[in-house]
């Protein structure tokens, strides 16, 4: 198995036998209603099947073309998007290529992700990363219509038009959409403007999306073999498709029980997703999307947070420690190690580290982690371990299908929906009221907003 679930450090906060029997029915059946299409928004599982079957699609090909062509044309590449048409891209390109990519991959574009936010600061900083230089534009958006990527996507096609002035073709073959194959005004401009287009599922959510046009196309752009990732999510499709009665058959069902065990039995109300590399620090905003999305609502669900050790054993490690009992943690470790590199000797040992001498770093980073697994579960912080062998595509193909499935259960387990995300909409009818924008619902709102908080709007 390409993954392990290990409880050697979940400490006393093991289910009993009875509860493990309890938890496990209960997972097993919230697992048989995914896999059945019998819980809630069954029509949004199109991510369940879809490894083993996307290599074989006709997008697929075209997915691997596009990214050539940019490889060999550009010298950036600007992913326009935020939440899940952004986050799975940027986890996993970090996971694999490293947090400095841009500076360490020779002869590939650099690639910079925006569109996820509505700093201006932001965009400056990027204006001038660019200037001067050749790029192309993936923007990805379901709906078509998300503010962030919009507004970003306006600004940087136009630096496209003034670069290219007068040369409409050279500007639309800079640009790849990634949307809705039916509907919206992204997918309304690519046709009119002759845009090369990728799907956004229909039967998807964003965050269920990574392992789609929406994640390939910019990590394919990367040089990381796309191929092997969906085979590591294909192959975690397989081995994770059964309902299991018991603990110990399915590790991804048996991590969803798990979860809830602490959330229901525990009464714990956050979950920390740990690792042990910063270049899985990305991975671990990706998790918090997920899951944040997928299980927060009708006033439930864990609330999903992220630390990177040992960096965050020196700021957020004292509250893991010693703070209020609220929450376990979820570490992804991997057991291979990549480079070999080791603590060299010093004559005179003047800094008192001969002792560590010959001993590589993923030794030590290792020993890190059991003593933080040892010292977390006996201060009541219950550490559930996600081994993985090595960090490469394959792999991390896995853990995406893995977290997408266990989150999907667990959805189940406390009766939410996991695919819709209705709360997120609440705040965009007031942003939408305050920046003016036309039509009777938001005039209502405005009215209210003049009458309740005595805004002048
Ligand atoms: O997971 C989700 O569905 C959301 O995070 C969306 O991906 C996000 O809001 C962006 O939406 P869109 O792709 O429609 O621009």
């Amino acid at each position: 198995m390409a993954l392990t679930l290990s409880t050697q450090f979940a400490g006393s906060g093991l289910p009993s036998e009875k509860e493990a029997a309890q938890v496990a029915a209960q997972a097993s059946a919230a697992h048989l209603s995914l896999e059945e299409g019998t819980g809630k928004g069954a029509g949004m599982r199109g991510w369940l099947r879809f490894p083993s079957q996307y290599q074989h699609a006709e997008e697929y090909g075209r997915i691997l073309a596009a990214a050539e062509e940019i490889r060999t044309n550009a010298e950036v590449l600007l992913v326009i998007g935020i939440g899940g048409s952004y986050l799975g891209a940027r986890a996993v390109l970090e996971a694999l290529a490293g947090q400095y990519y841009n500076e360490t991959r020779k002869g590939t574009p650099a690639i910079y992700f925006t569109g996820n936010t509505l700093s201006e600061g932001d965009f400056a900083e990027l204006d001038r990363l660019i200037a001067g230089r050749d790029f192309y534009i993936n923007v990805i958006s379901k709906s078509g219509k998300t503010l962030e990527c919009a507004v970003a996507f306006r600004h940087f096609k136009t630096l496209l038009e003034e670069k290219f002035s007068g040369q409409p073709d050279e500007v639309n073959r800079r640009i790849y959409a990634t949307t809705d194959a039916h509907k919206g005004t992204l997918l309304e401009n690519a046709k009119r403007n002759h845009w090369k287009t990728f799907v956004v599922p229909t039967d998807m959510g964003g965050r269920y999306s990574v392992l789609s046009a929406v994640g390939l196309l910019p990590i394919a752009c990367a040089g990381i073999s796309v191929g092997e990732l969906l085979q590591g999510a294909a192959a975690a499709q397989a081995a994770y498709a059964k309902p299991a009665a018991a603990f110990g058959k399915n590790a991804c069902q048996d991590y969803a029980a798990l979860r809830f065990y602490y959330y229901k039995y525990k009464h714990k109300s956050m979950e920390i997703f740990a690792s042990y590399e910063p270049g899985m620090s990305m991975f671990g905003e990706w998790f918090k999307q997920l899951f944040g999305e997928s299980e927060g609502k009708r006033g439930r669900g864990l609330f999903p947070a992220s630390v990177t050790f040992t960096t965050d054993l020196h700021s957020l490690g004292q509250y893991i420690q010693q703070g209020r009992r609220l929450f376990f943690e979820t570490v992804v470790t991997f057991t291979e190690q990549n480079n070999g590199l080791c603590v060299n000797e010093e004559p005179g040992d003047g800094d008192g580290l001969n002792y560590l001498a010959g001993k590589t770093l993923h030794e030590i980073n290792r020993c890190a982690f059991r003593a933080t697994a040892l010292a977390h579960s006996k201060g009541n912080c219950p550490n559930l371990v996600l081994e993985l062998e090595r960090r490469d595509a394959f792999h991390i193909g896995w853990l995406i299908y893995f977290f997408e499935k266990a989150c999907a259960i667990s959805g189940y387990l406390i009766s939410v929906n996991p695919f819709d995300q209705d709360g997120v909409e609440s705040y965009k009818k007031f942003m939408f009221a305050l920046l003016g924008k036309q039509g009777p619902d938001h005039d209502k709102v405005r009215a209210a907003l003049r009458k309740n908080y005595n805004l002048e709007i």
